[in-house]
């Protein structure tokens, strides 16, 4: 969701102001995916590294994050959406913990889209912490240290293991970098980048990336055929 502050700046508005609006294009781009029948969504709302900022924006996204999943909740179940928030939850303020679960819990049954909101999320953070639920499992004789886990074993150890990898990343504000954003996952994901701010991001910029990406001749590694 990268350009908020941007935006906020360039609108003479508080950074918050521009995550306000940020949130307003998830809304709109959740209900673009459905209409594409597209079934998986993972939003980047909130890094590891995104603590570092002042704790009046921390502060000021954990609340706005808290409203989104307040006011949406019952629009998500009413349109078949699955909410499931992947990252170190337990580093989020308990209130948001306990509405996450909540909203994570009404909406489990919800078998149409799934939006994953990746908070205090880091994929370095991911794959370490999978590592170490690898190592306890070992320590506690659930896992054979003679047979390490191969790819798709170790796969288990993410936050989501059952969720497919993204096809398409989408990067906006003409940023071109990761950013640690699904780092196992995003091994051949296809990108696009865009230099429109994401709340100005609107359909035609979502059509064009989708149109981008029907273009792409996705070998896997595989040979040219
Ligand atoms: C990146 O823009 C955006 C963020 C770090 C936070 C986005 C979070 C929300 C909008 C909260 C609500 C969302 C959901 C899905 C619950 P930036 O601040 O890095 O922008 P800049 O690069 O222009 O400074």
């Amino acid at each position: 969701m990268d350009g908020n502050g941007r935006w906020a700046s360039a609108h003479g508005l508080v950074r918050l102001a521009g995550h306000r609006a940020g949130a307003r294009t998830v809304e709109r781009v959740v209900d673009w995916c459905r209409d594409a029948c597209i079934g998986y969504l993972t939003i980047y709302a909130f890094s590891t590294e995104n603590w570092s900022r002042s704790k009046a924006e921390v502060s000021g996204l954990m609340k706005l994050m808290g409203l989104m999943l307040r006011e949406k909740s019952g629009a998500f179940l009413k349109s078949n959406v699955r909410l499931r928030v992947v990252g170190r939850r337990s580093d989020l303020p308990l209130s948001l913990q306990r509405q996450i679960a909540s909203v994570e819990e009404k909406t489990a049954a919800c078998d149409g889209m799934q939006l994953l909101i990746a908070v205090s999320y880091g994929g370095r953070a991911e794959i370490a912490e999978a590592a170490r639920r690898y190592a306890c499992d070992v320590r506690d004789g659930r896992a054979d240290a003679s047979a390490p886990p191969d790819d798709d074993a170790f796969r288990r150890y993410l936050y989501a293991p059952d969720v497919p990898d993204p096809d398409l990343i989408i990067r906006t504000s003409g940023e071109f970098r990761l950013s640690n954003f699904l780092l196992w996952q995003s091994a051949y994901a296809e990108f696009w980048t865009t230099p429109v701010l994401w709340p100005d991001f609107a359909k035609a910029d979502f059509d064009a990336a989708l149109e981008a990406y029907a273009t792409r001749d996705r070998r896997m590694g595989g040979r040219r055929a």
